[in-house]
């Protein structure tokens, strides 16, 4: 089996497993080539590009996972939304769902024609082989709600978690619907091939945790359920150390843990749960001891869960040297 795998299932292979949130992107010249004169969201829709940028990465670094080349706004493009990623901005929904007329407006879209995703999973999977699972992944319902109702990035998504007190109805077709769309972008993946699958709910550390539980984790719930039993699911959050225990208790095979929280801290909390982590992105640009320092007291720390994938506590930044991303998979694959 692969070493990713294994780990998912709670046991430690001969070699930790590596990868990186981000790993497809701006850091990789052959990236920023393949994508010239292709925006990102065209670029997630046309199977060969989204297969090549995918496999790019696993190529040049020898991970042990390929994440598929895709954004959370995918499944949002494919029901017909009008959503824009700007460069430097990040998502833009160009109207932005406020009122309950908004919410009947959107949950009318419907999941929309999956079959170019499935077509790039498949160009993947076949590269790839037996031995380098592919993960899929979606955005959690909060997180995609969050872009939808703020209409773009914001730091404390004030308007969201207004409407989840203002009008919790609204909210909960608003985040119904999130969960379908995402829910149904999983099973395309796991159809196609996908070995396992991550949720990103990248900004469920905004909420309180009485939030999360009532307004937010039946929602994320239902997203995972469209996989459950098929393949390992690993849930992932920022800023989330509050909510880890809720967050696990969705019943995830293995938890990703941001670069905030150490991860033996991370094992108390989350006894017998593989956990994924959590390497800061910001220790990339510190120099090659100080980031070899890092990586191995990350791993020690790891040695307190029952099985550690190794991944940064959030994405690889673009000014990323690449040459650092080779060299530290090569050091932790020694370790
Ligand atoms: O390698 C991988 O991780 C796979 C590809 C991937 C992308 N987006 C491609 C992408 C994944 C897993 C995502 C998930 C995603 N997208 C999340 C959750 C993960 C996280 O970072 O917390 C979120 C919040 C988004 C929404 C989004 N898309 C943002 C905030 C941005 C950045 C905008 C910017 O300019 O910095 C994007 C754009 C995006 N998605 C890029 C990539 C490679 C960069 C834009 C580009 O290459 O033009």
């Amino acid at each position: 089996m692969s070493s990713l795998l294994t780990a998912l299932s709670g046991h430690r292979p001969a070699r930790l497993p590596v990868w990186f949130m981000r790993q497809a992107g701006r850091s990789l010249p052959e990236y920023l080539e393949a994508r010239k004169g292709t925006s990102i969201l065209e670029a997630c829709l046309k199977p060969e590009l989204a297969a090549e940028i995918t496999l790019q990465p696993v190529r040049r670094h020898g991970v042990d996972a390929a994440i598929f080349f895709s954004d959370i706004m995918t499944p949002l493009v494919l029901a017909g939304v009008d959503v824009d990623i700007q460069p430097g901005i990040g998502p833009v929904i160009a109207e932005p769902v406020r009122t309950a007329a908004d919410v009947d407006r959107l949950v009318a879209h419907e999941a929309g024609d999956p079959s170019a995703i499935a077509e790039a999973v498949r160009l993947v999977v076949a590269e790839l082989g037996e031995e380098t699972p592919l993960i899929g992944f979606a955005g959690a319902p909060f997180t995609l709600a969050a872009y939808l109702v703020e209409g773009r990035g914001s730091r404390d998504h004030l308007a969201a978690r207004a409407m989840m007190h203002a009008d919790p109805e609204g909210w909960n077709r608003l985040l119904g619907w999130c969960a379908d769309i995402s829910g149904a972008f999983l099973t395309t993946q796991v159809d196609a091939g996908a070995r396992a699958v991550q949720l990103f709910d990248s900004w469920a550390g905004s909420l309180t945790r009485a939030d999360y539980s009532n307004y937010v984790a039946p929602h994320s719930a239902r997203t995972l359920a469209a996989v459950e039993g098929r393949v390992p699911r690993i849930h992932f959050g920022t800023g989330t150390l509050h909510l880890l225990t809720d967050m696990a208790a969705l019943g995830v095979e293995a938890m990703g843990i941001d670069y905030r929280t150490p991860l033996d801290e991370a094992a108390w909390l989350l006894p017998g749960i593989p956990l994924q982590g959590n390497i800061d992105p910001a220790l990339l640009a510190a120099g090659w001891d100080a980031l070899r320092a890092h990586a191995a007291d990350v791993v020690d720390r790891g040695r307190a869960a029952p099985a550690h994938v190794v991944n940064l506590g959030h994405g690889v930044p673009p000014t990323t040297d690449p040459g650092v991303l080779t060299e530290l998979v090569a050091f932790l694959h020694e370790l």
